[in-house]
């Protein structure tokens, strides 16, 4: 299934991303991986044993998009991974600098590489979008009101595309899974690593690893196959806000 085809991976410079290209190689894919730090894109490519290009785009630039995934015919499979939380907080506490880094890269970035690339996977009457969503667009957690409301809208992007491209061949799915441990708590903390360290004290999260084998599954099936969503849980963890964590020595 994957063996031969081309696949397009947004925010593959580091965590879930990464793992999807290291995961798509060895299936057999090629790869055109994008995010805004080549440097980081650069050392994930140097470990794959495939042909993969290298795309230094912001997901937030639409021209720079379509200018990157616009003009070309040949993306078999996007995965929609690029995304941040930027900030931790009551609503009315909130920067809305933080509201518009995450609405434009969530929302906007999927919009836009989907936009970009869907109109050539109709013409070619086949292709594959794999979101990555979150636990958090099914449920709203306190403090995260912004990042959950922003993948609660790839939720409903991804059942709207889907019924958009009905009868089309396209396929629609969404990956959405709770606690992963890569960058993304960093980031959200601006940078704080301590602070990020305690999101995951205590409890075995997943690793980017276990969601790049859902996605490349999920992108793996017959053409006439079409996942849904996958939801995926570390062990310790029930819903949005109730996890296991065991004392600290
Ligand atoms: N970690 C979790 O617990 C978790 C749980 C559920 C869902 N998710 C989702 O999983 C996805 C990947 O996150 P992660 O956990 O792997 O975090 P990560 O390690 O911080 O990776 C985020 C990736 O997105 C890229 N990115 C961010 N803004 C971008 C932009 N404007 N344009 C292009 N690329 C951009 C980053 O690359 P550059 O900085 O180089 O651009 C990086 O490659 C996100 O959509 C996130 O919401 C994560």
């Amino acid at each position: 299934m994957l063996v031969d085809s081309t696949v397009a991976i947004t925010g593959a410079s580091s965590g879930i991303g990464a793992a999807c290209a290291a995961a798509f190689a060895k299936a057999g894919a090629r790869l055109v991986l994008c995010a805004r730090r080549k440097d980081r894109l650069t050392q994930v490519a140097g470990n794959l044993d495939t042909d993969v290009e290298l795309l230094q785009v912001d997901v937030r630039d639409r021209a720079a998009v379509d200018a990157a995934f616009g003009g070309r015919g040949d993306i078999d499979v996007l995965v929609n991974n690029a995304g941040l939380a930027s900030g931790f907080g009551p609503l009315q506490e909130g920067d809305p600098e933080d509201w518009d880094r995450m609405i434009d890269t969530n929302i906007k970035g999927v919009l836009n590489a989907t936009h970009a690339v869907v109109p050539s996977m109709v013409r070619r009457g086949r292709g594959h979008i794999v979101n990555v969503g979150s636990v958090a667009g099914r449920e709203t957690y306190p403090n995260g009101a912004v990042y959950c409301a922003t993948k609660a809208a790839v939720d409903r992007i991804t059942t709207g595309l889907r019924m958009d491209l009905l009868g089309t061949g396209v396929r629609v799915s969404t990956v959405d899974p709770g606690l992963v441990e890569t960058e993304f708590s960093i980031v959200r903390f601006h940078g704080d690593a301590d602070r990020a360290a305690q999101v995951y004290e205590g409890l075995t999260p997943l690793t980017p690893d276990d969601v790049a084998d859902a996605v490349v599954w999920v992108a793996g099936r017959p053409a006439h196959v079409q996942v849904a969503d996958v939801v995926l849980l570390a062990t310790d963890q029930a819903s949005a806000t109730r996890v296991a964590r065991r004392p600290q020595g």
